[in-house]
């Protein structure tokens, strides 16, 4: 094989090292741009068990009080890295993981997790109310199965507040001793989002939401995850580029396990710095 004279730059195809290069300079700089993080995940790689890792190398700040939307092709570890950031990676058999995630400065993987998943809730694709519970008892299910004791009218107020939050209220406030899995599943979803806000998150996971629903729920779970920042950090994972492009203020694209492009939503879409960025938003895979 011909080696390459490296003082010979004629022989190195520089357009295409100084262009990776650039590219990972503008990431680099648009993760420094987050203002406010509440969440800093450093250098992640999660594997299950084998040998190669479903993601590897992510580094990202969340920022407070914003939606960030995860999007990609599938299996390239979008709901892997959102599950990492409640530790529920860690109910799958094996799983392993390097690097860090630290929670307003604390590392999240010295703490115990029933408490981080109390700090960090999560919605997930199907609607998956309990389905022995009521409408009341679904809404305070984080503290039913955890003997956490509440007075009668704690429980009624965090009800009433929880299922108004997700704009559930006037629906259901006639039958809610009624049992969960009987609402359409917008509703259902509208309820599971009140679950996990019942418990009082400072950041809200949602893995592809409104997948299941149609377009009026979908339309109704976006203007709630709109409103919803202003209190809480919301991280999404979508495979609707529209959705991602409507409610999020920043955008992650991961491709094969890889963090390749993340910054302001706005600016991923009308200008994406990597190529395989631009392919995916304009339909050319995934
Ligand atoms: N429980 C598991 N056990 C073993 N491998 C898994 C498990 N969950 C995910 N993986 C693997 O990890 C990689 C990333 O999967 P992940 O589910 O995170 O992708 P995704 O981007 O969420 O895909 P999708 O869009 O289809 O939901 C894939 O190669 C997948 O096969
Ligand atoms: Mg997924």
């Amino acid at each position: 094989m011909e080696l390459l004279d490296i003082n010979n730059t004629n022989n190195i195809d520089t357009d295409v090292f100084h262009s990776n290069t650039n590219i990972k300079m503008k990431l680099r700089n648009q993760i420094e741009e987050i203002d406010n993080p509440v969440l800093e995940i450093k250098d992640l790689a999660v594997s299950y068990g084998e040998e190669k890792y479903a993601i590897e190398n992510v580094s990202a700040k969340i920022a407070k009080n914003k939606i960030t939307a995860i999007m990609g092709p599938s299996g390239c570890g979008k709901s892997t890295l959102l599950r990492s950031i409640n530790r529920m990676h860690e109910l799958y058999p094996n799983t392993g993981s390097k690097g860090g995630i630290l929670l307003s400065g604390d590392d999240i993987y010295k703490m115990n997790p029933i408490n981080l998943r109390r700090k960090i809730g999560m919605v997930f694709q199907r609607p998956n109310p309990f389905p022995t519970m009521s409408i009341y008892e679904n809404v305070i299910a984080g503290f039913l199965l955890n003997g956490i004791k509440l007075k009668s009218s704690e429980k009624d107020e965090i009800v009433e507040k929880s299922l108004k939050d997700v704009a559930l209220w006037d629906e259901v406030k006639d039958s809610l001793h009624k049992k969960g899995s009987f609402l359409s599943g917008g509703q259902q979803q509208r309820l599971c989002i009140a679950r996990a806000l019942a418990y009082t998150p400072e950041i809200l996971l949602l893995d592809e939401p409104t997948s299941a629903l149609d377009p009026i729920a979908t339309a109704k779970i976006e203007d709630l995850l709109v409103k919803l920042k202003d209190d809480f950090t919301i991280v999404l994972v979508t495979h609707n580029m529209s959705q991602a492009a409507r409610i999020s203020d920043y955008s992650m694209f991961m491709y094969l396990g890889e963090l390749v492009e993340y910054g302001k939503t706005k600016k991923m879409f009308t200008n994406p710095v990597d190529k395989r960025t631009e392919e995916y938003l304009t339909g050319q895979f995934g």
